[in-house]
C-alpha cells in the first residue's frame, strides 16, 4: 500500500478479531515507530510490545476501571486486540539532551516546564502517527488510546522506570468489521478551508504560479 493511499484509508478501529498477528510483525511495526523523527535526535520515546491476553491484560485492568468494561459497547471489541503497544515518553531525557554541550553550551538546558512546545509529548505523537501508518499499510487496523486516567497504574503494571510518562496506548489487530461509527466524526467542525490556508490566514489554498511553487520531482 502506497503511503498516500494509507494516510487516507486509516480509521481508528474499536473492534478486533481476537486471533494473533503474524508472528514479528508487532515489533517490526513499532520499530519502524522508532524511526520517527525525534527532538535533536534525543530518542526519549520508548514503547512497551504486548502480545496475547495475558500481556494485554496489564494494559486493559490498569488502564480502564471495572464499571467502565462493564458498561461500555467498546470493551468486548477493544478487549480482543491481540496487540497493545503503550507508548512512553521521558521528559527527563529531553533535559539531557538540551543541556549537551552542542545544544546548550551552558550546560544545565532549560527547564521542562518552560519550554513553549514539549518535545517530549510531539515526539511520542510522531511515534503514535508512524505506529497507525505502518499498521494501516500492513491492512491491519488500530486505535489510539489517550492517557486520561490511570497513568500511574499503567506505568506500573508495564514496569516503566520512575522517569517515563505514559503518552498512550494503541491497540493492534483484525478489524472484525463490527464496529460502530463514532459520534465524533459526524459533529459538525470547522471547515477544510478554516484550517488549510495558503500563504496567510485566510489565503484559499490552490495551484500556485509554477516559478513561485516550483514541482520538488521536475
Ligand atoms: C490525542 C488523541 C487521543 C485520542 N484518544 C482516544 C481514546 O482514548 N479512545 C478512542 O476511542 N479514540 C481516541 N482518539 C481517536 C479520535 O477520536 C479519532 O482519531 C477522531 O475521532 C477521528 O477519527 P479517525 O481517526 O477514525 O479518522 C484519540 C485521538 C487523538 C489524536
Amino acid at each position: 500500500m502506497d503511503l498516500e493511499t494509507a494516510v487516507v484509508r486509516r480509521r481508528m478501529v474499536r473492534s478486533f478479531a481476537g486471533e494473533p498477528l503474524p508472528n514479528g510483525l508487532v515489533d517490526r511495526m513499532v520499530g519502524a515507530a522508532l524511526r520517527a523523527p525525534t527532538a535533536g535526535n534525543s530518542r526519549g520515546t520508548a514503547w512497551i510490545a504486548l502480545e496475547g491476553p495475558e500481556e494485554t491484560s496489564r494494559y486493559w485492568l490498569a488502564a480502564t476501571d471495572p464499571e467502565w468494561r462493564a458498561s461500555s459497547r467498546r470493551w468486548p471489541g477493544l478487549s480482543r486486540a491481540p496487540a497493545v503497544a503503550v507508548s512512553l515518553y521521558s521528559p527527563a531525557a529531553y533535559q539531557r539532551r538540551y543541556g549537551a554541550p552542542d545544544k546548550h553550551p551552558d550546560g544545565g538546558g532549560p527547564a521542562t516546564a518552560t519550554w513553549p512546545v514539549p518535545y517530549w509529548v510531539a515526539d511520542a505523537a510522531f511515534g503514535v502517527m508512524t505506529l497507525l501508518l505502518e499498521v494501516t499499510a500492513h491492512g491491519f487496523g488500530a486505535c489510539f488510546l489517550g492517557n486520561f486516567r490511570n497513568e500511574d497504574s499503567v506505568l506500573a503494571a508495564v514496569g516503566a522506570p520512575s522517569e517515563w510518562r505514559l503518552f498512550g496506548a494503541v491497540a493492534i489487530g483484525r478489524p472484525d468489521g463490527s464496529d460502530r461509527r463514532s459520534a465524533s466524526l459526524d459533529r459538525a467542525g470547522p471547515a477544510r478551508s478554516d484550517r488549510l490556508h495558503a500563504g496567510r490566514w485566510g489565503g484559499t489554498a490552490g495551484p500556485r504560479p509554477r516559478e513561485r511553487c516550483p514541482d520538488p520531482r521536475s
